[in-house]
């Protein structure tokens, strides 16, 4: 199970999950059959449920580790009218579901959290039959880039990346490790696709929008890192003032991939 999770399950960071899935667009082109049965391991707050919108013949199973993130998942699937779903507590790396009982399997951004992404991988592995499919995607975080006047705020968010994910807390690199975790698990046809997110100046609201989303996910941190010397106050107040400016010659990129695997 993870031991320290940076983002924990607030009602804020469960709103900024949801709208994550809208900015970032890395799950529209994922399609399952109509009549599969889909487990998703670290499901958070349901920003995933389009999946159960898909199976109108299937089911679907949502997993995690934290109790508020299943209430809120399950708050949203009663919202959203959504009949076909239903949730589990439990670390992903030890679900304690039924072996061999999905076609497919959905993961996101949960892999960079873990301090050893194997075990969960190896869950995937037993929780879907002979034949059945795995979805993976993690966010290239050490990649992300934004320029130019954006100095301190990408040093913060950096510093922000290696406090999470660094020195063994979690697997910075899990999105590029992608293939290797996959095929040493076992997996077969292990294809990767890279999803690049770019936001230019010249669509300020956009920019704006990963602007506050960057410094959502900086928020909770923010003081630790200055507490512990990765950052000054200094550049994370100028961070602050960096992240209400979008000039037209402002470029954002970030980049998520997403590894598609047969069982
Ligand atoms: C960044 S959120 C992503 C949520 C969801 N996959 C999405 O795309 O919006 C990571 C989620 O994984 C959950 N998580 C982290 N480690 C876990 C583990 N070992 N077992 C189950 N869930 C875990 C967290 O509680 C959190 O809800």
């Amino acid at each position: 199970m993870t031991k320290f999770y940076s983002l924990g399950d607030s009602e804020s960071e469960q709103k900024r999950l949801l709208r994550q899935i809208d900015l970032y667009g890395d799950t529209r082109g994922v399609a399952f059959g109509a009549a599969n049965r889909v487990v998703e391991l670290g499901c958070g707050a349901g920003a995933n449920l389009w999946i159960a919108r898909q199976l109108s013949e299937g089911s679907y199973v949502g997993v995690d580790v934290r109790q508020g993130q299943i209430d809120a998942a399950r708050r949203r699937t009663r919202d959203l009218g959504i009949g076909n779903a239903e949730f589990q507590l439990a670390d992903a790396a030890e679900t304690g579901l039924k072996a061999g009982d999905f076609d497919a399997l959905f993961c996101r951004c949960v892999l960079i959290h873990q301090p050893d992404p194997r075990p969960i991988v190896t869950e995937a592995q037993r929780l879907l039959r002979p034949g059945g499919r795995g979805v993976f995607i993690e966010p290239d975080g050490p990649n992300h880039y934004m320029a130019p006047g954006k100095e301190a705020l990408m040093k913060v968010f950096h510093a922000r990346t290696h406090y999470a994910y660094g020195d063994g807390r979690g697997s910075p690199g899990a999105a590029r490790n992608l293939y290797p975790l996959l095929v040493n698990a076992g997996f077969k046809d292990v294809t990767l696709t890279p999803h690049v997110i770019v936001a230019t100046g010249d669509d300020a609201d956009c920019c704006r929008a990963f602007l506050r989303h960057w410094m959502e996910i900086i928020a909770p941190v923010a003081d630790a890192l200055v507490a512990e010397g990765l950052i000054t106050s200094r550049e994370l107040k100028q961070a602050l003032r960096e992240a209400e400016t979008v000039k037209p010659d402002l470029f954002i990129c970030h980049t998520m991939w997403q590894a598609d695997a047969t069982r």
